[in-house]
């Protein structure tokens, strides 16, 4: 009778705070193809340098407490803080931006400009703080101009990632569909993450295959550097076009990755741009967008299949859990050193407070 009233009290509180365990987070930076455009106009009184870049989200299982909003200007790969709007509601603007940059809504979190000049790449970033890391950051960014017009940068990085979840069984191959910069001097980007690093943020990133040609170099081949976690496992698309004789290569962005792993499980970011053009405006030429791989395991792993959403210990080591959400797996995940999975209060904690299932 006893076991009985434990089981049904580990249930309900299943369902009561950790139902729909995980969400996903995804942004979208409307017309991102395009630039948001300023045209100064010296002789108007009523001109105003004012200019808007818009922010859309969607976080699947609406979390409680609302995410953070971050603007960030720069590259892909290097980028600034220029304004955070926290979960807990505090505000932080860069120094350089006091007074030129805000947000007037967190659900619609446009970024409004003013007196701004120069260009850059400015970036929305989400952050759903009760799902940190891979599934609940995303970002996307859209270009700025200030400027008479005819001096506007000419062809820049570009993408377009089709960002729908991606549901794959281990073993399996994943194909993520991403078109953008090509061209024999291209430099192709994909990593993986944010991972949050013990006792720090959420911002580590791993290099899952760069795919890179200098400029002047075109004939050679590229420089291609894989991680070791996807060695032998990873494809990009290459295509060969002839023009007037001459073949040329091409780089398709889209990556293949097969024999997919439990591990494999994340936020797959695709970044191409060009190393010839425009070297003089630097890695602000950089654009990035990504898209979630979920890996389900009917196998050796647990199933999630017909499971309440929420976290379990695993059968075969009780110092890891996997996560199921809406029946599907998210992944499995170790507790740290000396700790156990705590599955009726769904924490990793000290091996005597828990019974290994
Ligand atoms: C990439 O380009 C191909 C061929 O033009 C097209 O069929 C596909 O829909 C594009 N994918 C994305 C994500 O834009
Ligand atoms: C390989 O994957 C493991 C587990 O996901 C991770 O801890 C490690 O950092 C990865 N290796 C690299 C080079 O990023």
């Amino acid at each position: 009778m006893l076991g009985l009233l434990v089981a049904i009290s580990a249930v309900a509180c299943f369902e009561s705070s950790y139902a729909d365990a995980v969400s996903i987070t995804t942004v979208t930076v409307p017309n991102r193809g395009g630039w948001v455009l300023v045209w100064p106009r010296p002789g108007d009184p009523n001109w105003v340098n004012r200019a808007e870049i818009g922010c859309e989200y969607t976080i699947s299982s609406a979390p409680a407490t609302p995410p953070t909003i971050t603007w960030l200007r720069g590259t892909f790969a290097d980028k600034q803080v220029i304004y955070k709007w926290s979960s807990s509601g505090e505000v932080y603007v860069h120094p350089d931006f006091a007074g030129r940059v805000s947000v007037e809504s967190r659900t619609h979190p446009t970024l409004i400009l003013v007196n701004q000049g120069g260009w850059g790449r400015y970036w929305c970033r989400v952050t759903n703080e009760e799902q940190p890391g891979e599934f609940g950051t995303d970002e996307e960014s859209r270009l700025f101009w200030y400027g008479s017009g005819y001096d506007l940068p000419g062809r820049l990085s570009w993408l377009n990632l089709d960002k729908t979840p991606v549901h794959v069984e281990v073993g399996g191959t994943v194909r993520l569909n991403c078109n953008g910069t090509s061209g024999s001097t291209a430099s192709i980007l994909w990593v993986k993450g944010p991972s949050c690093i013990q006792g720090g943020g959420c911002d580590s990133y791993e290099t899952v295959i760069h795919k890179s040609a200098q400029y002047g170099t075109s004939n050679t081949e590229p420089e291609i550097t894989i991680s070791p976690n996807y060695t032998g496992r990873v494809s990009l698309d290459t295509q060969y076009y002839t023009v007037n004789d001459y073949t040329y290569l091409e780089f398709t962005p889209t990556l293949t990755i097969t024999d997919i792993r439990p591990s494999d499980a994340g936020r797959y970011w695709c970044s191409p741009a060009h190393t010839e053009l425009y070297s003089y405006l630097g890695t602000l030429n950089r654009d990035a967008q990504s898209v979630v791989v979920i890996v389900n395991d009917p196998g050796t792993e647990p199933t999630c299949a017909g499971k309440p959403d929420g976290m379990y210990q695993h059968p075969a080591d009780c110092a890891q859990f996997y996560t199921c959400s809406g029946g599907l797996s998210y992944g499995t995940n170790t507790c740290p050193a000396g700790l156990v999975f705590n599955q009726e209060l769904q924490l990793c904690d000290w091996a005597n407070n828990v019974i290994c299932l």
